[in-house]
């Protein structure tokens, strides 16, 4: 290399250089945006222009709540719900809930339904290494609430909506439930603790829980 070829690599190293210092101070801005304002992005409740919430994206990725687990051996053989619940809420809205003990305006909270593997055993249970018990299979779509304490003030606060109880695909789109299917069993159990089983989320009462993005 000749010192002209050297002097113009140094120049390319300190242009690019400074675009990565430019897209991390943009990424910083971005991340520290206040809440109303990210509320406009991707997240959320989605709505179609006739008032169905659409199919919410990119749960897997928000604070996993837990995984409450009713199976139909422990209900007769007819649980309502008999599979794995995995509940997923917002980073932010987590974050918030921690601090106030109360989910914001908007904050959605995703239940999808995953049905028992293998069930092998009357009891829907199977064998593994580590033991006999329940393990997560297939997918079986979801139900979702939504706070709102304006447009849902006659259910308490929150919408109740599902997807379907099925194998995927679920349903693009969903009318809110009547309060008999959903909001009713919230309302008569959980009212006092924002509509929702807060008491089986560890995690939610965990002020350190190092789950926190540092
Ligand atoms: C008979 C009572 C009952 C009915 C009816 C009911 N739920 Fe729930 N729901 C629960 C319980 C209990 C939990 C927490 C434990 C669990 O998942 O088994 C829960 C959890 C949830 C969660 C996770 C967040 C939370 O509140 O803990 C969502 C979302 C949810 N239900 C939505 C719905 C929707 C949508 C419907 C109607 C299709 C519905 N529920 C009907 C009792 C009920």
């Amino acid at each position: 290399m000749t010192p002209k070829e050297g002097k113009e690599v140094s120049k390319y190293l300190a242009t690019a250089l400074i675009m990565t210092a430019l897209i991390g101070a943009g990424a910083a801005v971005f991340h520290d945006r206040p809440f109303a304002q990210q509320a406009k992005q991707p997240g959320g409740a989605q709505f179609t222009p006739d008032g169905k919430m659409k199919l919410p994206t990119g749960y897997r990725e928000w604070v996993f709540l837990g995984s409450p687990l009713t199976p139909n051996a422990l209900n007769g053989g007819n649980a309502s719900f008999p599979e794995f619940h995995n509940v997923y809420v917002e980073r932010r809205n987590f974050d918030a809930y921690q601090k106030t003990g109360d989910f914001p305006e908007g904050t959605v909270l995703v239940k999808e339904l995953v049905l028992l593997q293998k069930p092998t055993f009357p009891d829907g249970s199977q064998q593994a290494p580590s033991g006999r018990g329940y393990f997560d299979g297939n997918f079986n779509c979801m139900d979702v609430s939504v706070k709102d304490t304006k447009k849902y003030a006659k259910t308490n606060g929150w919408g109740y909506y599902t997807f379907g109880h099925h194998p995927e695909p679920c349903e693009a789109t969903a009318a809110e439930k009547p309060v008999a299917e959903c909001a009713g069993c919230h309302i008569a159990n959980v009212a006092k603790t924002d509509m929702t089983y807060v008491q089986f989320y560890p995690v939610l009462h965990e002020k350190d829980t190092g789950a926190k993005a540092k």
